[in-house]
Order: structure tokens, then C-alpha cells, then sequence
């Protein structure tokens, strides 16, 4: 891959990226008070898709390389791409739910970790040192560095915890379609890889575990689980280069960063 492969958006076309990007989140904050024991992911799924419809969105995941939701759920050992269905969400289950809706052509891509009930003083842990170590690469999103110091700066932050980050996925450019170079690898040595342009839009994602950074997939073909089946947390913003710094278009409207959210009190 060549610098030339990544697409570069002018400052002016990020009008588009804001709006698709404040929706994603807004959805994440609208679905905060369903996340309760009890529900299931394929009823938190319906609630999804039907915000980002009301909201002039299509969700971009819905037949995406056949993939069959509007959203990913993924609790516990499940480290990405939960397919929602009928699992029942219990008391200290953690989830990750990742939507990605379509407005106007623009692709939001975000997820969060939630809580149901009260969750292990480990599994709160692991849901810290996700949202961290994202922030953490987000700082790095800088014009002249490169995809290394992400990288690295993400990985540190999880191994401070014990922790291991997932190697298997990574971040990704995205825009006017979903899925492109850069890739935005989840450890890296500085100064290595791809150098950060102006106008350059995607996604920082690390998934953070807490045993080994081995995943498997599932027979459905898209659920990804830890190996030794330890808990997995990730969190994902999806953010614009600028020479003032990276703008986080996927900012919750409502201040929720990582739980618990004050619907949960
Ligand atoms: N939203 C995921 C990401 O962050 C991709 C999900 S693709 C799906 O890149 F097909 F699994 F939905
Ligand atoms: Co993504
Ligand atoms: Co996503």
C-alpha cells in the first residue's frame, strides 16, 4: 500500500462526517436506559435500527459482506461483530454495541462498552482500559506522526493494566464507504508505518483483554471470541485530521464517555 491509497478529505467536506458521526453517537446515548437485565441484544438491536431510520440514517453494518443486523452486540469473551439474537443480558454482563449509520452517503462509525446491572471489578477494569487506551491513540492522531505511535500509545495503556490488545482487527480509514486504508493497527513502534495528512478520516478501536490477545471465530462465521474466552472490551471513535489536531466526530451529544452513565445510577 502506497500513501496515494488513502483517501484525503478536504476540510470542507467534513460538514458530512460531523453530522453521520453525531448520529452514531446520539443512537449510543438513546439506547443507554434499554441496556437492563433482562432485554435481549436482538430487542436492543430493533431499537437501533429504528432511531438511525427515524433519523434519515440507513445502518451501514445491515448486508455488509452478508452480515444480517443493523448493529454488532458483543458481551463478555466476545471480543467484535456479536450478532444480536436472542441472548438475554444478566446482571454483570459488560457489551459492546457498534453501529455504524449511513447519512447522506457518510459513514459514523462508533461503539461504546455498557453495563448491565453491576459488573466484576475486573470487568469494569478491562471497559476502563479500552476507553483509554483509545484516547490515548486518539492524542497521537496528529499530521506527521504516524500509525505506529497510535499504535504503540494504544498497547501501552493496556499492558500498564496486564492487559492484551486484539491483533487480529484493527481501526480502519472510512468516509464515503466503509472499510479503507489506513489500517490503524492497535500496537506499533513510533515513527513506523503510515504518516498521519491532513483530511485523513478514521477510526481508532482497540479491543483490550484480559488474558491472551488470541481470537477465534465463530461457526456464524462473524463472532470473534477470546481464545481463552477472558473477558474483551473496546470502545471506537471515528475522528478527522486537522492542524489543530484530531476532531472526534462520534463525541456523545449527551458527555457519556465510558460507564457507568448516569442512567445507570
Ligand atoms: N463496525 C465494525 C467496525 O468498527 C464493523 C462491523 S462489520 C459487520 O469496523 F459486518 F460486522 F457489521
Ligand atoms: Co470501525
Ligand atoms: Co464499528
Amino acid at each position: 500500500m502506497t500513501q496515494q491509497d488513502v483517501a484525503c478529505y478536504s476540510l470542507d467536506q467534513f460538514d458530512g462526517m460531523r453530522a453521520a458521526g453525531r448520529l452514531a453517537a446520539a443512537t449510543l446515548d438513546y439506547i443507554t436506559p434499554f441496556v437492563k437485565p433482562g432485554v435481549t441484544t436482538g430487542q436492543l438491536d430493533k431499537l437501533l435500527e429504528e432511531y438511525m431510520r427515524d433519523h434519515g440514517a440507513v445502518p451501514g453494518t445491515l448486508n455488509y459482506h452478508g452480515y444480517p443486523k443493523a448493529s454488532c452486540i458483543s458481551a463478555n469473551h466476545i471480543v467484535c461483530h456479536g450478532i444480536p439474537g436472542d441472548k438475554i443480558l444478566y446482571s454483570g454482563d459488560i457489551i459492546n454495541i457498534d453501529i455504524t449509520p449511513i447519512l447522506d452517503g457518510w459513514y459514523g462509525d462508533t461503539s461504546r462498552m455498557y453495563y448491565v446491572g453491576t459488573p466484576s471489578v475486573k470487568a469494569k477494569r478491562v471497559c476502563e482500559a479500552a476507553y483509554f487506551s483509545m484516547m490515548a491513540g486518539i492524542e497521537k492522531a496528529l499530521i506527521g506522526n504516524t500509525v505506529g505511535d497510535i499504535g504503540r500509545a494504544i498497547e501501552t495503556v493496556a499492558h500498564n493494566e496486564r492487559f492484551s490488545v486484539v491483533e487480529d482487527f484493527c481501526g480502519h480509514g472510512v468516509g464515503k464507504s466503509f472499510h479503507m486504508l489506513p489500517n490503524i493497527l492497535n500496537y506499533g513502534k513510533p515513527g513506523e508505518g503510515m504518516m498521519l495528512k491532513e483530511g485523513m478520516i478514521f477510526t481508532v478501536e482497540p479491543m483490550v483483554n484480559t488474558g491472551g490477545p488470541e481470537v477465534q471465530i465463530l461457526s456464524d462465521g462473524w463472532t470473534a471470541i477470546t481464545k481463552d474466552r477472558s473477558l474483551s472490551a473496546q470502545f471506537e471513535h471515528t475522528i478527522g485530521i486537522t492542524p489543530n489536531g484530531p476532531e472526534i466526530f462520534t463525541l456523545s451529544p449527551k458527555g457519556y464517555t465510558f460507564p457507568p452513565y448516569p442512567e445507570d445510577a
